[in-house]
């Protein structure tokens, strides 16, 4: 079970090269479980075959305006009410031009028209023709209208110029669909969050760091910008995708990171520390390569400031502070003290240890501790976990009236 799982998607294709890349879309979101119906302009099945998109979905592909639904509802009426959301990928400037005035002379532009469900537009065109003033200004429009439109990325185009007008990634397109189908509880909230190690330079060639992936921190920046969040990701070196659509801020030491929070501290309501933050660096920086002619060497440290401790310190009224712990014993106790000792509101914590819960995996299993209960959370997926970490945040703003004023 996802968060697309059941989720019926209705694809509508126009025809632009891009059409095999809807295709792709098309499997991905299969293989999370949505319900996908596609329909093709005649343009469209130019480029991809509707007996593709047949067999990626297992549903039936729609193109004729006239054909008739068995309970005797014509197409164009039926496909809008049957689905949750109306995916138009590729939509060309001519798809788009129809849409803007309202014309209703393919099934495309009819289901669009008769369209009571959230429509998404993801343009995909040659870069004159996406930035022609007359495109701009349907696209213009077609905000207007309410639907959502998705920018597309610069870059070479099949045509051979470079440009805007490549047809958005899929991880954008995936983020906006999750929103619309996500409770927009956390909107006007501003949320700062940090993820992944911090590296503290030796010299040139070596540092110091910690285990983390990021994956924790970053699945709290995508699961609270689906609920309506304005995030910024402040992010140590990490192997993982930025999050589309979200402020990131990459840092590499501790003192960075504690630069870029304290930058950002003061207008956020929430501030979550998942980041792995070392907690000494090296006395001094080598500029040169240290050689290995010593037989034993040590290394003198010094303590970094607690970037969290000195938040809880500052932190107003009006302010939700989350932290983490990272424990591999005493969790209860630990987390009980980090949450008095540095001022927090909420604190997550993490065993290191355990093969499903520890570093670089995709579940996670924490014990949440506030001022006044805590929850230990299953094992689940590190968004699962996100999801149950910002309801927590959702009730500690509640509980600070910072929801009812928004
Ligand atoms: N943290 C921080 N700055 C530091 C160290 C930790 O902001 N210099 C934050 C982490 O981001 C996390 C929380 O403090 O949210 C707890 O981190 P953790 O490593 O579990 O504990 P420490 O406070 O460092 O204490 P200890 O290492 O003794 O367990």
């Amino acid at each position: 079970m996802n968060d697309l799982t059941g989720v019926r998607i209705l694809l509508g294709t126009s025809g632009s090269v891009a059409v095999y890349k809807a295709a792709e879309w098309a499997r991905e979101l299969v293989k999370e479980e949505a319900i996908v119906t596609t329909l093709m302009t005649a343009a469209a099945q130019q480029f991809v075959t509707p007996l593709t998109f047949a067999a990626l979905t297992g549903n039936s592909v729609y193109s004729n305006m006239f054909s008739i639904d068995p309970d005797g509802v014509m197409a164009h009426i039926n496909l809008s009410r049957e689905n949750d959301v109306l995916l138009v990928a590729p939509a060309t400037a001519q798809t788009i031009s129809r849409l803007a005035t309202g014309s209703a002379e393919d099934l495309l532009s009819a289901v669009v028209l008769a369209a009571k469900i959230p429509v998404v537009i993801c343009p995909a065109m040659n870069t004159n023709m996406y930035t022609h003033p007359a495109t701009q200004e349907n696209l213009h429009k077609l905000i207007g209208f309410g639907y959502r439109i998705v920018k597309p990325d610069s870059g070479s185009l099949a045509c051979g110029e470079t440009g805007e007008g490549r047809l958005a990634g899929w991880d954008t397109v995936r983020e906006l669909l999750l929103s619309l189908l996500t409770p927009q509880d956390l909107l006007g909230q501003k949320i700062v969050i940090t993820a992944g190690p911090t590296q503290e330079p030796i010299d040139p060639a070596r540092y110091i760091t910690n285990r983390s992936s990021g994956k924790m921190g970053y699945a709290l920046a995508r699961v609270a910008q689906r609920r309506g969040a304005e995030v910024t990701l402040i992010t140590g070196p990490v192997h993982l995708p930025p999050p589309p659509g979200i402020t990131c801020v990459h840092i590499l030491s501790a003192e960075d990171m504690e630069n870029a929070v304290m930058d950002v501290a003061d207008k956020a309501t929430v501030i979550i520390k998942a980041a792995a933050v070392a907690d000494y660096r090296p006395a001094e920086i080598h500029q040169q390569k240290m050689k290995k002619y010593k037989e034993h060497f040590s290394l003198e440290l010094d303590k970094n400031n607690d970037i969290l401790a000195e938040l809880g310190k500052r932190k107003k009224d009006e302010q939700v502070l989350v932290g983490f712990a990272a424990e591999s014993q005493n969790h209860d106790q630990e987390g009980r003290r980090k949450l008095r000792e540095k001022n927090l509101d909420l604190i997550a914590v993490n065993d290191i240890l355990g093969k499903t819960t520890g570093f670089d995996v995709d579940t996670n299993q924490v014990l949440l501790i506030d001022r006044e209960d805590s929850t230990s959370l299953p094992l689940m997926s590190k968004e699962n976990t996100a999801s149950h970490i910002l309801n927590k945040i959702v009730d500690l703003l509640n509980r600070k009236g910072m929801l009812a004023t928004l």
